[in-house]
């Protein structure tokens, strides 16, 4: 299938990828972040109250300790830590306050530490968090406990956090490096050794960590397809189980910051394409599945069998192998879905202290899913992780006829035949591997509301 033929997208032609590369999202929810809006307390407070085991938990630790010019996730700049020491207690209360409001000590199967950098926190302040959750939850089933790893800030200690990481039961664990390249990282802000990289990547198979991830960002000041060869090189002389290789999403009107990377340094859209499509090539060839545009996995990596599978799963952190129906978000800015209801908590620090203090929950957006918003979520979900779409399958679960409900789109599905993106058969729709690579594209047909989001919201397609 799509990875067996190798399809390299530099040889598409100048007008499609002008049609194709666009600014999209990148459906980690349905609907989208933009179309979400106030969300009360009590609304949140409801569909706690309804929720069912098993669930997923995120954890938010914004803190860096220098910004990364191009970054785009929630992060606060931070040295001091007794502030961690604070956000720590303030988790800890909201985790104390949400859990009054379920209905018994529920069942986690999957926990996931992002941010920011999760291993800012000092080894005692991890451990606060882990026995809170340990007396909360029943994690006797946890499958994955994962967390997001700065490589710096566990090689200071000579890899004592990392080991410590592992005794506290962390099992899926995943490094930032983005690029190996010394002019490359002087123009972002990161200065990250290889030795620094490679250190800690073979500490954590020293320790016996598997399934360990490494992120990348292709399109970064500098690059170009012959440094960021080098930097893949570098990456596939260690052999992780997975590599993200995501596009650097350009996002100035929402991250003030990367305003300081200056246009004239960026490779141009021709390069950056050609670096990607460099980049995929060499992954394929060695032996990496692609999953999608940005997530490559070793075929003994349970996310290779997972798409194989065809029960791969997508959440707010992207491509996933475990997930439970619900996930309660916590900390400043973390996402949840409860109940079919998504739930975000407030954005800055000040108001998600000052809230948790008055004994409220630190709510502030989100999003009760309609039947109608609950269809095209499982439509986008499925042909973002299957790649194709079973019209039967849609019909048992909807009581509908997928060409009916769908009659308006046809037009627009007929023309993404015709690009070569889609395969119509009468009980499938089917990505070919040119649409896995623009499946982005592919969703935003199914998408009901992306005519009223103005589309400056999202990064682009490549
Ligand atoms: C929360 S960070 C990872 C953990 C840690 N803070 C680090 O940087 O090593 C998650 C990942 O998001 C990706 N990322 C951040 N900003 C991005 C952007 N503007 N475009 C694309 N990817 C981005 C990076 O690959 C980064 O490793
Ligand atoms: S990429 Fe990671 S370390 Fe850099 S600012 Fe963003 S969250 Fe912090």
């Amino acid at each position: 299938m799509s990875n067996t033929t190798l399809f390299c997208p530099s040889q598409l032609d100048a007008q499609l990828l002008n049609k194709l590369h666009q600014p999209l999202p990148r459906y980690t929810s349905y609907p989208t972040a933009p179309n979400w809006s106030t969300l009360s307390e009590s609304t949140y407070e409801k569909h706690l109250r309804g929720l069912s085991s098993p669930l997923s938990l995120y954890l938010h630790i914004p803190f860096c300790r220098s910004m990364c010019l191009y970054c785009g996730c929630s992060v606060i700049l931070n040295r001091r830590p007794e502030n961690e020491e604070r956000y720590v207690s303030y988790l800890e209360k909201e985790i104390n306050l949400v859990s009054q409001l379920l209905r018994q000590r529920m069942e986690v199967h999957q926990i996931h530490f992002g941010g920011g950098t999760p291993t800012q926190l000092s080894a005692p302040l991890l451990q606060r968090i882990i026995t809170l959750l340990h007396t909360t939850f029943s994690l006797e089933k946890i499958k994955e406990l994962a967390i997001e790893i700065d490589p710096r800030t566990v090689i200071e200690d000579k890899g004592a956090k990392l080991k410590f990481l592992k005794e506290l039961g962390f099992n899926r664990i995943s490094f930032g490096v983005q690029d190996t390249d010394a002019k490359v990282q002087a123009a972002i802000l990161r200065r990250q050794s290889r030795d620094t990289t490679f250190y800690t990547y073979h500490l954590a198979r020293e320790l016996g960590f598997s399934h360990i991830n490494i992120d990348l960002i292709y399109g970064l000041p500098h690059q170009t397809k012959a440094s960021f060869r080098q930097t893949i090189e570098d990456i596939l002389s260690m052999r992780p189980d997975r590599i993200s290789l995501f596009s650097y999403a350009k996002i100035p009107w929402l991250k003030p910051h990367q305003r300081a990377i200056k246009a004239y340094t960026l490779p141009s859209t021709e390069e950056k394409l050609q670096i990607y499509a460099l980049s995929r090539e060499t992954l394929i060839q060695k032996g990496y599945l692609a999953i999608g545009m940005d997530h490559f996995a070793l075929e003994t990596d349970e996310m290779a069998q997972a798409y194989h599978n065809k029960t791969l799963c997508r959440n707010f952190q992207g491509y996933t192998v475990e997930m439970a129906p619900n996930m309660i978000g916590f900390g400043v800015t973390a996402i949840g879905l409860v109940n079919n209801c998504y739930a975000q908590n407030l954005k800055d620090l000040p108001s998600y202290y000052a809230t948790l203090d008055q004994g409220h929950l630190p709510v502030t957006r989100g999003k009760e899913l309609s039947k109608e918003d609950l269809l095209h979520k499982w439509v986008i979900h499925t042909l973002m992780c299957r790649f194709e779409i079973d019209k039967k399958e849609f019909f048992s679960r909807f009581g509908v006829a997928f060409d009916t409900y769908f009659s308006s789109i046809q037009d627009r599905l007929n023309d993404f035949e015709r690009d070569g993106l889609l395969i119509q058969h009468p009980d499938k729709l089917l990505a070919t591997s040119l649409g896995e690579l623009f499946v982005r594209n592919l969703a935003t047909t199914f998408d009901a509301y992306l005519q009223q989001a103005p589309s400056t919201q999202f990064s682009q397609s490549i």
